[in-house]
Formats: C-alpha cells, structure tokens, sequence
C-alpha cells in the first residue's frame, strides 16, 4: 500500500520534489502571488503548508477559518504546484494552552513548559488530543480532495516529553501493559536493590530530576514509553486523515534524535522523511549527515524524503556560518545519493520577526538579488536532468546496528562503568571509515534480518535483546562476519547483567570473557600491537580480557594491562568475529574495520578516489546511477569510474578517470 502511494506520488511529481516550508499566513495575499510566481520561477514543485497555521485555522475553539488557506490552495494549484498539507498540531494556540494549563508539558525539573514556545504540549493530555484530533479532522474533511494536495505532513518534528501531568498516569497504563501484573515489573526493574519495591500502582512515577541516582529500568521504560506515547500521537491523526484521503503520510525526524525510536515509528508511515542541518562551519559534519541519510533509507528500506535543510545559515548555534557557493548543492545531492528523492527546505520565503528571523531561506530577505536565490534557482533548474533516477534503490554488503534500545540504554541510564558514552558519536566513528573508503552502507536495528550482508558492525550493543543475540550468531555461523565494540552484550532489555558476564549475550561469539572493565583514567593512552605488526595508540576504555576460544589479534603494549588481548578474533562455524576491547585510534579503527570488510568480500561503490568524494550507488529498473560529490571546498579530485556512462546533470559521456572540481558533483548513468 505505502509503495503504491508513494509511486503514485512519483509518477505525479514527474522527478525529483523540490520546494520546502511555506507559511504564507505570515504574509499579506499580495505576497502569495509573487510566491507562486517566484516557486514556479525556481522550479518548485511541492510545498509543505500550514506546520504553524493552527492559531491562524481555530482562533477561537471549534471556530475554523478556512478562506485563507483556501485561497492559498487554489494558487499554488493554479501555479501548478503541490501540496504537502501538514497537520499544525506542534504549535497549539493560545486559547488551549492557558484555557487548560494540563495540555502544557512537565519538564524534568517539574517546571511546567509554558506558551510562547513550540512543542508545547503533552502528547499524553486528553485535552490536547481532542483538540489535535479536532483540528486534523477539520483539515482533512476540507482538503482531502483538493487537487493540490499530494501528501500528508503530520505535526512537527514529534518530539515533546512530559514527565507529569497526563503523561504520569499514560506512563503506568503502558507499564500494565508491558508487565501485567506489579510483581513483573519489580522484577523487570529490580527492586529488591535500595527496597524499592512498589506495592501499588499508583506509587510508580516517571523518573523526575537527570542524572540522579534513580532506578535504571525506570529510566529506560519511560524512554520507551516516552516515544511510544508520541507515536500515538502520530497514528491518531495519521487514521483520521487516512479515513478521507488515500495519499502518503509522513512525519519529519530529526538528526540522531533519541526520544522517538524511528525504527517503530517508520513502520506506521508510508514514507520516511528528515530534517537536517549540518553545520557548515564544520568540515566533518557531512559525516553524521550521511549517517542520517543512511539510516532514513534503511527505515523502511527505500527512497526518502528530504523534508527540511537550509538553503544557507541556520539561527540555532552561537554562531551560524553560511553554506559558501556550492555547498547547498552539494548537500542537496549528497541527500539524493543516499537515496532522498526530495530536495526540500525550511522554508521558502525568510521570515521578517520571530525566533528564526536569521534562518535563511530560498527566498531570503533581499530577494531575488541574493546568492542563495541563484544557487536555488540554478539547482531547481537542474534537477529535472536526473528525474529518471526517482524511485532508484540501493544496496549493500555492511549492515551497521543503530538502535535506539541500545542507545538509551547506554546513555540515558546512569552507573555505567564510565558515563560519557556518546552513542551516535561512536557509531559515526565506525561509519565515518566506511564512507571515506566508499562503502555502501545500511543501518540496522535489532530487528533487521541480517542475511544478505556479508558483514555486520556493532559498534556498541551495550543493552541487547537475546532475539538479536541469536540472531547475530547465527549469521556468524553462516559464515558472515561480524564486528563488535567494547562494552556490547552487556545487559538483557530489563538492564540486568546478564549471566554468566561478560558480555553474557556475546560471550560464546566473541571466544573470551572479561573479568573487568577498565574505563582509561583522564589522559591516559596505551600501546597497541597487531598481529600483523602494526602499532596503534587506543585511549578511553580498556577491557581485561580473558581468552577463551578467541585469539588474540591485537594486545596492550604498555600498562597494567600489557600483553593483554586487546582486540579478539574468534572463529564461529563458517564466520568470523572481531572483537574490539578498546577505543582505537581513528586510522587504526579504520584499517581494522576496512581489513575486515574486505577479508569479507565487501567491495567499494569506487576503487580509487579520495577520501572526500562521496561516492554512492542508486539503481532501477536495470540502470545504476553513480553518484559522486566532492565534500572539498578546495581541491579538485580525480576518480576512477568503474564503468563508463553518462553524467545526466552534464549531458557529457564519462569513461576512465572523472574530474570533479571543488564541491563538484556528478550523476553517471553506467553503461
Ligand atoms: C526544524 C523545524 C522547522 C525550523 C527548522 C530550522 O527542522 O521543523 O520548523 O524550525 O528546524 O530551525
């Protein structure tokens, strides 16, 4: 179902969407014309509307005015552009939050969060569903048939978590029904420690102030419950809008963002869709970026909508770069390279007042006398040349695990060995050599089937499921390969040791068993020798580690720990694991994981380019689609094809080795 919306969405879009957030009831409806003159100028195709529009919808309680928004309808469809109609649950008005303060979210503090903000709402306030389920219906009754209207934007950025309120009592209703009965939950949470043994309901509460010394699994149920009551959220508005229109629906995720389990949540949208905004004052931030693309490709297994990035500076950090000429290109593509087959924007006219003032925009303050708006307008003038490449999928060898149960747990729960385990830093240090050496890479979570990768990565799997355990094992057995980091299989999904430790899940796989965790003392580094000779500097975290099946392939050279394994390597059925005790330099880590992917058969999209140049591969249909950009603001880079082509975005036939100039990009259609 999902895929034939989407493919319906496609054929109508006719290529690559392009457009971004309109919030034409910031404007006079003298403007709305000169907008829809100006997007049809720029090539765009697809605007998101009405994501802050709900004080401007429902002034006053159940009072709807719709003109205004019929009006804008009308144009953009006359201007022959679509609508992506968002829901604009995220910003409830004034008239909800201080007629009924219970609809305004709980900090962590006990604050209560007040208006005047955004995301001011608890997701688990009746109050406030009623009146989201109200306005959304109100929507969709109107819109549904309106030929403008493509796809369905639900709220914003789900994100809000309330830690009173409505949301306390949601929270024991979700534990029943995770634990039946308080027994189960005293076991789950382990009470017996501290004698915190509930004997009635009513006595559980969310965990209140950050890093206190509160009860583990408390903490992480309310994350799960925290994102699960959001994703109610979504599904009660996404079936009333369903029970009017039969277009796709989606929500918009952020980077790395961990109170919304995204591998749940894509499962109920037809289409995943992301926001980013990589700092352009930073060089490396492409990095996590392609991370994100990555893992909003392998939600759900396809094509993805770029629902939000900024045409240039951002109004968020202490100080906002712009993107310089050619980097918004290049973002945009590299969001098309990892299998985006949108290039949207927050948001198409800058606004004069409010927080985001400095935000750029596609259209920004001083018009169409801008460098952005040219470098929007060159690109919305390109994209057409690679409409073919719409609905391209992509495959790969590698699956690296990215779930938010092992993240929460390793960061959210306190009394770790150390606890300043920063999750998604960690996997981008494993992915980061990946990219660099142009692997193609999907992300998977403890759910994913892993058959067909030749090799699978863990960079942390500190809390782990034993359905995952198994699985993980199984797939060595088939003669996969798999890598895991330190401090994995550590504890079961109710935050226990597991037994016999450690890691009690991976301790059979990885051929050793650790007596001891040994986090590094501050500015401590330690010798590290490989098998192979090679030496390396590791830091941060050591592990004495006790061999048993495994070799060792790498020791401590120095310390308490010298002669020690370092890294292990284990031999399970027809596989092969690695197991890697400590924090490794950047480049040994790479050689490390790179070695072992190849020893796996896994090959790169490009044999021989830069570090810089990201290089990707998107087929359909029997074609294949090389996707290369150069990340180099200053040097030009050579890369050897691995097939001759066509590069749509020149028109020109490529063979042998391509030039791409600084911030380059190409698209080659192999032969
Ligand atoms: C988010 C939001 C937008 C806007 C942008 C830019 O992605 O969804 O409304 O605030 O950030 O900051």
């Amino acid at each position: 179902m999902a895929d034939d919306r989407m493919a319906r969405l496609r054929e109508r879009l006719g290529g690559v969407a392009f457009g971004g957030d309109y919030n034409p009831e910031q404007w006079d409806p003298a403007v709305w014309r000169e907008d829809v003159e100006l997007m049809r100028r720029a090539g765009v195709n697809l605007v998101t509307v009405g994501v802050f529009a709900w004080a401007s919808l429902e002034a006053e309680p159940g009072v709807f005015t719709f003109d205004w928004l019929d009006e804008v309808l009308d144009l953009l469809h006359s201007g022959g552009i679509a609508v992506d109609l968002a829901t604009p649950t995220m910003a409830p008005p004034v008239w909800l939050s201080h007629g009924h303060p219970e609809v305004l979210p709980v900090r962590e503090d006990g604050q209560r969060f007040g208006f005047g903000n955004r995301l001011h709402y608890d997701p688990a306030s009746p109050r406030y569903r009623e009146a989201a389920a109200r306005i959304t219906d109100a929507i969709a009754a109107r819109y549904a048939q309106h030929p403008s209207v493509a796809m369905w934007h639900l709220s914003n950025e789900y994100g809000p978590v309330s830690w009173g309120g409505a949301s306390a009592a949601a929270f024991r209703d979700w534990l029943r029904e995770r634990y039946g009965d308080l027994e189960a939950l005293n076991d789950a949470w382990y009470t017996r420690f501290w004698g915190q043994r509930y004997t009635a309901w009513e006595q559980v509460e969310p965990p209140e102030v950050p890093r206190s010394w509160s009860n583990p699994t408390r903490r992480l149920d309310f994350l799960r419950f925290a994102s699960d009551v959001l994703l109610e959220c979504f599904t009660t508005e996404r079936d009333i809008v369903r029970r009017y229109s039969e277009l796709p629906i989606t929500t918009n995720f952020m980077r790395f963002y961990r109170r919304a389990d995204y591998w749940r949540w894509a499962q109920e949208e037809d289409v995943v869709a992301l926001d980013i905004y990589p700092n352009p004052g930073e060089a490396d931030s492409r990095v996590a970026a392609a991370l994100n693309f990555d893992l909003m490709r392998s939600l759900k297994g396809g094509p993805w909508v770029l629902m939000e990035q900024a045409a240039s500076a951002v109004s968020q950090w202490p100080v906002n770069n712009v993107k310089r000429p050619g980097m918004m290109r290049a973002g945009s593509y590299q969001a098309i390279a990892h299998g985006a087959d949108t290039v949207l924007f927050f948001q198409w006219r800058a606004s004069r007042g409010g927080h985001e003032r400095f935000h750029s925009a596609m259209l920004p303050h001083s018009g169409t006398r801008s460098r952005t708006w040219r470098e929007i307008e060159a690109l919305g003038g390109e994209l057409g040349r690679i409409a073919e490449v719409t609905g391209a999928t992509s495959r790969a060898d590698v699956a690296l695990v990215f779930d938010w149960n092992a993240w929460w747990g390793l960061m959210e729960t306190h009394g770790l060995p150390r606890n300043d385990f920063d999750y998604a830093e960690l996997e981008t240090s494993w992915y980061r050599p990946l990219l660099e050496a142009h692997l193609a890479v999907d992300l998977a979570s403890f759910e994913s089937a892993l058959d067909g990768y030749r090799c699978v990565l863990v960079p942390n799997a500190y809390l782990v499921t034993d359905a995952f355990a198994q699985r993980l094992a199984r797939f060595a057995e088939a003669g996969g390969t798999v890598v895991i980091g330190f401090f994995s299989g550590v504890v079961d999904e109710r935050n226990q040791v597991l037994q016999p430790a450690y890691p009690g899940a991976f301790r059979q796989l990885i051929g050793a068993y650790i007596d001891e965790y040994w986090p590094a003392r501050a500015g401590e580094s330690f010798g590290v020798r490989f098998a192979s000779g090679e030496e390396a500097v590791a830091d941060w975290w050591q592990e004495s580690i006790e061999l048993e099946t495994g070799a060792a392939l790498a020791e401590f050279r120095n310390g308490l720990l010298a002669g020690r394994p370092a890294v292990v390597e284990n031999r399970v059925g027809e596989g092969r694991v690695v197991y890697v005790g400590t924090r490794l330099e950047a480049s040994a880590l790479a050689t490390l994981l790179l070695d072992t992917a190849h020893a796996a058969g896994v090959a790169s999209v490009v044999a021989d380019a830069p570090a810089q140049v990201e290089a990707t591969m998107r087929s359909k249909g029997g074609a294949d689609y090389l996707f290369l950009i150069n990340h180099s603001e200053t040097d030009a880079a050579a890369v050897r094809l691995p097939r001759a082509g066509v590069d749509l975005l020149t028109g020109a036939a490529v063979s042998g080795t391509l030039e791409l100039e600084p911030l380059g990009v190409a698209v080659v259609r192999c032969g």
